[in-house]
Parts: C-alpha cells; structure tokens; sequence
C-alpha cells in the first residue's frame, strides 16, 4: 500500500511538473506538436511509470536476495544439489542475450509507431466533418490504416525476433527441479541426505528461479521506462521563455502600446518568415492588419502573446520589452481571440468566465451584449446554463467565435488582439461587434487582423503585410489613392462585387 501511495504521488508530482512546464515554455511548442502526442505524454507515458515505482524498485531487495540465499541454503546443505539448481541458468542467460539483443532500438520503434498510431486516430477523428465534406473518407481513413499497420509490422517484428530467445528463457527457467530432483534423490538413496534436507531440495529451487523470472521481466520493464523517461525529460529541460519571475512585475507606460522594431523570425524550421517588421500600435486606436495568406499576420500577433521571441529585434509593450515582462503579466495585458475559438467542457456561462473569474453575472450578460452573442444564448432551452462543450458542435463557428470575443471583452485588457477573430461570424453581427469594440477602444490598443477589406475603412491605422515585410502604412483614405498592394486589393474587391451584380 505504502508503495502504491508513492507512486501515485510521484505520478501526480511529475503531471503537475510537466504542466507547470508547459506554461513556462513558449506556447509555440503546442501550436508545433500534434495534441495527440501531448496526451500520449501527459497521460499514457507517465502511467506506465507506475509499475515501475510501485512494484519493481519495493520488490527489487527481495527479488534479489531471496534466489541468493535460497543458493546459498542449497551450496550448505549438499554442494552437488547447489550446482544442479543452478543448471539452468546459462540456458535462461542464452534465451535473455537472444531476446534482448538490439532491445532499445525495436523498443523506440515500437513506441513512435504506437504514439503516431495515436496521433493519426485523433487526426482521423476530429476531421471526420471534414472529410466527409470533401469525401476524403479513403485517402484520410489509409492514412490511419497506414499507421495502424506500420504498428501491428513493428509489434509483430518485434515479437518475431524474440520468440525463440523467450521460449528458451522459459523453457528453462520452468524447469527448476529438472537437475535437481535426480541428484537429491540419487544423494537420498545413497544416505548422504536426510529426509529433511530432501525436502528442502526440492522447493528452495522452485522459489529461485520464480524471483530470478521476476527480475527478467523487470530489466524488460526497464528498458521500456527508458525511452519514457527520455521523453519526460524532453519536455522537462524544454528551455523556458526567459522571462522575470512573476513578482517582478515590470513598469509599463499605459500612453504607450506596442512597438515593432526591427523584427526578425523563423520558426524552428528556420525559414524567416518576418523580415524586419517595424510599426507601432498606439493606445486608442484600431490598428488592422492586412496582407496575402501566409504573409505573417497571425505570426505577428502571435509574438505578441509570447508565443515564441523573436530572433532578432524587440518587440515592447507599454515602453518595456516584452522579456523583461513576466509572463503572467503579460498575459494580463493582454487579450487574444484567435481564430481558432476553443470553448471548454463547461457551460457557456462558464466559458465566458474564464476571461475573468470574479466577474459578476451581470458583467457577464453586458459583455455578452457587446459580442452579440446574448440574443441567441437567450433563445437556447438553457441560456447561458447551456453546455458549452457538449453544445459546442450545435453552436454555429460564428456563435462560438462571438462567445469567444465576449470572453475576451469581459477580460477587459489593455491590449486586444482580434486574429480574424469574426472570420465566422455574418456581416451584419460582424459590423456590430466591430461597433461595440469601437466603444471599447477607449485608451486601449487593438489590433485586428481583418479577413475582410470592408471591416478595416474605420481603422485609424492600416499596416499592409506582404511576405514578412510591412510594404504600405496608412488610413483607409491614404492608401486607397496609392498604387500598392492595398488599392489593388480594392480594384479587385470592386471587380468581384461587378461580377455578382453582373
Ligand atoms: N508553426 C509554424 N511552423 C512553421 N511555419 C509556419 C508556422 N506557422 C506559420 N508558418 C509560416 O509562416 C508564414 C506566415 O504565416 P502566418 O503568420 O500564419 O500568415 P497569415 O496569418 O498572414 O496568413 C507562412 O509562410 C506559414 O507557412
Ligand atoms: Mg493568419
């Protein structure tokens, strides 16, 4: 009981470990490992630590010493009767060099097909809308076919090259008495035992080689924990953003937003993706960015919530560079809408909460108005009691996206980032929720990536990205009587609005 406590507590101390480091690292390390591979971590991988901590360390001292002393025992009462017992032993050593040969490198194969087995299932799974929609149903299911089978080869590959080593290991060490039994009866007959040690000879070796088993499947276990704990360890020693503890909060200058100077970044594939990216959002004004797919927008807010540094440049908020900003500060600062709305197990109610958990239902309710998710919220059986999560799949993207802005308009942060934050949401809800952070603004910095050219006219700034470079700079006005990307941008809007009158 004492050992299973243990474990358990060790279990629980390395999950808060390794959640606590996941907060700590950039965030980036989410958006770059599949969440299946995450689970598998989280859960699957520490719970096989449990046997480990809880039966084979507590058992080893036995494990050991009982096969010895029984050997001992048997050397005393007739040393000939000692060397039978111990006849077995080359063949179960042979059996073990067979079974165990090339062990770690079938074992780590074994493991990355199972965990992109893992991978795959959840891919499969969460696509099935998807898929369906596009009728990729073969092409995506032979994917997960694929892995499934790639699991079952390396299984059973592994299995293949350990049969013959396992079946002699077992073979032999089954048969404890099988030298024993004629030699202790042989040295019976010829009286140089007594009954008792006759006894004695033939059950000391049954218990023997039961513990010596016990320690072979123990190295297997081992072996097996190795690679676990590697994978463990990774993301333990993942370096942590290098940020100032969260009682050293920084001084930030609310007459000042934030600032780009100089920004360079890649990602870990290393291809730079900002070229030296300089503007500045200034406090009470809407700043919107606009640009090509794959330009680098998202990566800009991104950098912003710290989700990775930057490699070159700074990057500083309220006139102090985001890493000499704790993180839990910052992130005080700051609210993100992404375009991505992830709503939680949990009612609606809940879910809005979240953006700041000592909020009245009141408070609640208005900045639910401002979202303009409360009418439809209202009209549901539950209104705002309605589950979330479950209801999740029922909610339209542009419901969950407006719950999502409410949250973050509820968090009432100095800095709003709207990553296409309303790409879901109808035109008409989307003027409105546009109107009701207009009011918002007030002393706060926005910055909203604009999937639509018709939502950034307002903004008091437009800052035009193309390939990781910021290229124009202005009003809607301004930019709209200049050649560049962003007056053709608008030819071509007017062309598809030509087209569907024509
Ligand atoms: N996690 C990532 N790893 C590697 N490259 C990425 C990642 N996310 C985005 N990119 C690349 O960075 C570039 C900019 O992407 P992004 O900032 O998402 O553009 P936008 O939001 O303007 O569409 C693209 O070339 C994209 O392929
Ligand atoms: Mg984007």
């Amino acid at each position: 009981m004492i050992s299973h406590r243990i474990a358990f507590k060790a279990l629980r101390g390395l999950r808060l470990a390794l959640f606590d480091r996941l907060s700590q690292i950039p965030q980036g390390y989410l958006v770059e490992n599949p969440i299946g591979r995450v689970r598998t971590l989280l859960v699957d991988r520490v719970s096989s630590l449990e046997d480990w901590i809880a039966h084979v360390m507590p058992e080893a001292p036995g494990r050991l010493s009982v096969p010895l002393v029984s050997l001992i025992a048997l050397f005393v009462i007739d040393w000939r009767v000692g060397f039978a017992a111990r006849a077995p032993v080359p063949l179960v050593i042979v059996g073990m060099g067979i079974m165990m040969a090339g062990y770690e490198s079938r074992m780590y194969l074994w493991m990355g097909s199972k965990a992109a087995l893992a991978a795959r299932a959840a891919e499969y799974i969460q696509g099935i809308p998807v898929i369906k929609a596009f009728l990729q149903e073969d092409a995506s299911f032979s994917r997960y076919a694929k892995s499934a089978l790639l699991y079952q080869d390396t299984t059973m590959a592994w299995w293949k090259q350990s049969w013959l080593g396992s079946g002699v290991m077992n073979a032999a060490m089954n048969s404890p008495l099988l030298a024993v039994v004629p030699v202790a009866f042989v040295l019976y007959g010829a009286g140089e035992l007594d009954i008792f040690r006759l006894a004695l000879c033939l059950t000391l070796p049954i218990g023997i080689l039961q513990h010596v088993f016990a320690i072979v499947h123990n190295f297997e276990l081992f072996q097996m924990v190795v690679p676990i704990w590697d994978e463990i360890t990774t993301l333990l020693r993942y370096p942590a953003l290098d940020r100032p503890s969260a009682t050293d909060r920084a001084e930030l200058d609310p007459q000042q937003g934030v600032s780009f100077t100089d920004v360079h970044f890649s990602y870990t594939d290393g291809l730079e993706v900002l070229h030296g990216v300089n503007f500045t959002a200034e406090p009470g004004q809407v700043t919107a960015l606009v640009g090509p797919s794959g330009s680098g927008k998202s990566t800009i807010a991104r950098l912003i919530a710290s989700f990775w540094d930057a490699d070159q440049g700074s990057i500083t908020l309220g006139g102090v560079d985001l890493r000499q900003i704790p993180l839990d500060q910052l992130m005080e600062e700051i609210s993100y809408v992404s375009q991505d709305t992830y709503l939680f197990e949990g009612t609606i109610r809940d879910n809005i909460r979240l953006g700041r958990p000592d909020a009245t239902d009141e408070e609640i309710e208005a900045a639910s108005r401002a979202a303009r998710c409360h009418d439809f919220i209202m009209k549901l059986p539950a209104g705002y009691e309605a589950d979330a999560g479950e209801a999740g799949g029922a909610l339209s993207g542009g419901e969950r996206q407006r719950i999502s802005i409410a949250r973050a308009l509820l968090k009432d942060a100095p800095i709003i980032l709207l990553d296409e934050a309303t790409s879901s949401v109808d035109p008409e809800n989307e003027h409105e929720i546009l109107r009701a952070l207009d009011e918002l603004t007030q002393g706060r910095t926005v910055i909203s990536i604009a999937h639509r050219l018709s939502t950034v006219a307002d903004a008091d700034q437009i800052l035009v990205i193309d390939d990781g470079r910021l290229v124009q700079t202005g009003t809607h006005d301004e930019l709209a009587g200049t050649e560049g990307i962003y007056a053709d941008f608008l030819a071509a809007r007017r062309r598809a609005a030509n087209w569907s009158m024509a």
